[in-house]
């Protein structure tokens, strides 16, 4: 692999999963892809697996992507390198702008989903949508994404 990364097991390395502000990528049936910043993230097991829940306002583009679009998203934790692409993909929406282009974000091709993974992190996940639900308590929709690939820089261990 020509990357900077190693696969791991889901359970490792999760103090930066939790202390850190992820960038969410979905996508379009079309292949168009979109980034946002997700701070309400939370991982769990779900029937032995584990899984990614994902809380994203009804009003977000990738509120629509996840929905209407490639049942897959992947989650990724920032390096101090990207760290610029939180404040562009929290505060910009992609229905109007490229976010990647912005940013200066670049991918990786998943390797068990469509949906790509982004260089420079810390940490990358691969999950694919098994159940969503709504929360009664905000105006979100929570995602809940069975893990199925893993990543750490080689630059954390
Ligand atoms: C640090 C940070 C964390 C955020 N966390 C969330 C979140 O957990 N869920 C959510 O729906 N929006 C969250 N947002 C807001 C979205 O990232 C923001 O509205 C974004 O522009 C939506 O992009 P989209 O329309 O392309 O999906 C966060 C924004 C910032 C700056």
């Amino acid at each position: 692999m020509s990357e900077n990364r190693i696969e791991i097991e889901p359970n490792e390395y999760t103090d930066h999963f939790i202390a850190n502000t992820a960038l969410i990528v979905s996508m379009r049936p079309d292949g168009e892809k979109n980034v946002m910043a997700l701070d309400w993230k939370k991982m769990e097991e779900i029937d032995g697996y584990p899984v990614i829940r994902a809380q994203v306002a009804y009003s977000r583009y990738t509120y629509e992507l996840l929905t209407k679009g490639i049942n897959e998203f992947t989650i990724n934790i920032p390096s101090n390198k990207i760290h610029n692409a939180i404040s562009i993909a929290g505060s910009y929406s992609g229905r109007d702008t490229d976010k990647f282009e912005r940013a200066g974000l670049e991918t990786i091709p998943g390797e068990k989903i469509q949906v790509p993974t982004l260089k420079d992190c810390i940490l990358n996940y691969e999950c694919r949508i098994i159940d969503t639900s709504k929360s009664n308590l905000s105006s979100h929709h929570y995602f809940y994404g069975k893990i199925l690939k893993a990543f750490v820089s080689k630059e954390l261990i």
